[in-house]
């Protein structure tokens, strides 16, 4: 098989009827945005499964807009925290967070890409008020000095990132009851965040249940308060495209404040320039101070379109190099770091995604070779070593998970 087919088939083996999990057993279920990079791998080859994937994610929506990071359409044994432990009350049972929101970015994406564009306009039309709601939820609930916040770890979806060890561990340790995690029976314990992370993950998943995971109580009260990097340049970026999503519909009522958004959004972005590090970095609202770490959602601000002429020099001045200091590009966390560690989950290894993102917005921004080195070491990695979870960048050797969905979806509609 070619790994095109390789990769097809991945989605195909993971394919819970309209939506598809991450990996079996390691993650059993449909995660936010595993789930949209799936739609786009999905869009190479079958267009009417791919907006399927979209709209069994927003199944899952809650009333308030959040988009939950897990939707647990289905019960299984293997996954720690399941839908018991978050007791969503909600049908179907979810998570009680949400996830970077790629959604209508990569909704954009397959849209552009679709063949049949009537099928994809009605699509479109169910799916942009559910964005809309979405981006609201974010703009409203979770909105601070200008800033989107989030109150997990989790919701960054770059878990055990170094950013977060200082606030983390914040976290009082007041755990009700003990906890068996699921991972460390299938992954390697040193390819996944330690037994402390853990306690503090789950200390704070029970701070936000006690309150209904409700963004207005939890406000002045959650000790994990950080504007992180990815998701505002994330959010930032699909803002502006969920204002082409409905240009696309002719519909106009909501662009105004749609670009008010983008605006307030935008001028708060100067809070996320580290002058320490020089480059972007995530901000701690509990502390009001940026945290002195580089990861490779710095360089998100790219795919953002928010960088100046001047900060773009000094970025592309540090990703050079990281260029040189490891094998492979990009490393999830610094490597001059002293907290990098080339094997564990988000403290250094490469992520496809991430490299797809990071490289999308080098591109658009005319900085070719590197976003062309970020492409060509993210299909050498999945050519040798198979659609793994995530990469050594020292030696390229795959780890996590095999036969991983969004590893297969990068394949097909990227590399
Ligand atoms: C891990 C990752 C997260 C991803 C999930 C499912 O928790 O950190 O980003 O969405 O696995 O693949």
């Amino acid at each position: 098989m070619t790994p095109r087919e390789q990769a097809r088939q991945i989605l195909k083996d993971n394919c819970h009827g309209t939506y598809t999990i991450p990996a079996k057993d390691l993650y059993p279920f449909q995660w936010n945005w595993d789930s949209c990079f799936c739609a786009l791998g999905w869009g190479t080859f079958d267009e009417v499964r791919a907006w399927q994937e979209f709209d069994t994610l927003f199944s899952g929506q809650w009333k308030n807009g959040m988009l939950p990071h897990i939707i647990f359409h289905k019960e299984s044994e293997t996954y720690f925290p399941n839908a018991d432990i978050w007791n969503s009350q909600t049908n179907p049972p979810t998570s009680g967070i949400s996830q970077p929101p790629v959604a209508s970015t990569l909704v954009k994406f397959l849209y552009e890409r679709c063949k049949d564009k009537s099928e994809a306009k009605k699509r479109l039309h169910t799916l942009l008020p559910k964005l809309f709601l979405y981006h609201s939820w974010y703009h409203t609930h979770r909105c601070e000095n200008g800033l989107i916040t989030t109150y997990h770890p989790w919701e960054t979806g770059r878990d055990n990132s170094a950013e977060w060890d200082e606030a983390l561990f914040r976290v009082p340790l007041k755990l009700k009851g003990g906890f068996e995690r699921r991972d460390t029976a299938l992954i390697e314990e040193t390819e996944r965040p330690t037994g402390k992370e853990y306690d503090h993950y789950v200390a704070l998943l029970q701070i936000l249940k006690s309150h209904d995971y409700d963004g207005q109580t939890l406000h002045n009260t959650i000790p994990f308060k950080i504007a992180d990097i990815g998701i505002n340049s994330i959010l930032l970026r699909a803002d502006k495209d969920l204002l082409w999503l409905y240009q696309q519909t002719g519909d106009t009522k909501y662009s105004d404040q749609i670009k008010n958004r983008i605006s307030s959004l935008e001028n708060a972005f100067d809070l996320l320039w580290s002058s320490e590090c020089e480059n972007y970095g995530s901000y701690d609202l509990r502390t009001n101070t940026i945290i002195p770490v580089e990861t490779a959602a710095s360089f998100l601000p790219f795919y953002a379109g928010a960088v100046s002429d001047d900060k773009a020099e000094k970025m592309l001045k540090k990703l050079h190099s990281w260029e040189k200091q490891v094998k492979f590009m990009l490393p999830s966390l610094d490597p001059f770091h002293h907290k990098f560690e080339p094997k564990r989950y988000w403290k250094g290894p490469i992520w496809p995604i991430i490299n797809f993102l990071v490289a999308t917005g080098l591109k658009e921004h005319g900085y070719t070779d590197h976003a062309n080195r970020i492409q060509e070491d993210t299909r050498k990695l999945i050519e040798q070593e198979g659609f793994r979870e995530y990469f050594n960048p020292l030696n390229g050797l795959g780890l996590g998970g095999s036969n991983f969905s969004w590893a297969a979806a990068t394949y097909l509609f990227w590399l």
